[in-house]
């Protein structure tokens, strides 16, 4: 399996990976053509895990965190639309794309990987990430804000009080 940026030939299959949990009922083209003209999404990359024979089974985008007016580090960025097709899900594709990626983007310098949890975040927790004291979370969109630093330093107390929480992305 190999984990790269996506292609833009790839991107109308990125997006409805993620179509059932946020296609909000809109018609497929409708949906992938908003998702092409997100300002939000021309902010980070796409990246994806493919099969050996090329075909993907799942994506998310990372951004540079200070694109959302929140520092964790000069280095940190955000995860953010994890999703893996429909019928792949369960396999354990999502829990070794982000190992991989991750691993990857710390190679490359990345010291600290931020993400909203929009589902239970266990399956973050077991990737390393922290979930953020009961005071960062939102009340009304109820996503979890999780933090995981490189080389599996721990999230301390302190290092919580330092943090200006990026927005949801
Ligand atoms: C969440 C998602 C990316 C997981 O992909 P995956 O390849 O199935 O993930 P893994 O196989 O590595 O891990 C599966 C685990 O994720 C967790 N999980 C998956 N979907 C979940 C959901 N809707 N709510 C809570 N936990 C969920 C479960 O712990 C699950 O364990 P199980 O397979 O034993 O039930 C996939 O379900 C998806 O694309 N969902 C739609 C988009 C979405 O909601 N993304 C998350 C945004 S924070």
């Amino acid at each position: 399996m190999n984990v790269r940026s996506a292609q833009p030939q790839e991107l109308d299959e990125v997006f409805l990976m993620g179509y059932d949990a946020w296609g909000a009922g809109l018609p497929v083209q409708m949906f992938l053509d908003s998702c092409l003209a997100s300002y939000k999404y021309k902010q980070g990359t796409f990246y994806v895990l493919d099969d050996d024979n090329g075909t993907l089974l799942s994506s998310c985008i990372v951004y540079p965190l200070t694109a959302f007016g929140g520092v964790v580090s000069e280095r940190a960025v955000g995860i953010g639309s994890i999703a893996t097709m429909a019928s792949q899900r369960h396999r354990g594709y999502a829990s070794i794309f982000l190992a991989m990626l991750m691993e990857s983007l710390e190679c490359e310098g990345v010291d600290a990987f931020f993400l909203h949890s929009d589902i239970s975040p266990k399956i973050y927790q077991n990737l390393g990430f922290s979930p953020a004291p009961e005071r960062f979370r939102s009340k009304s969109d109820g996503s979890v804000p999780m933090l995981r630093l490189s080389g599996g330093r721990e999230v301390t107390r302190e290092r919580w009080q330092e943090i200006i929480m990026p927005t949801y992305f």
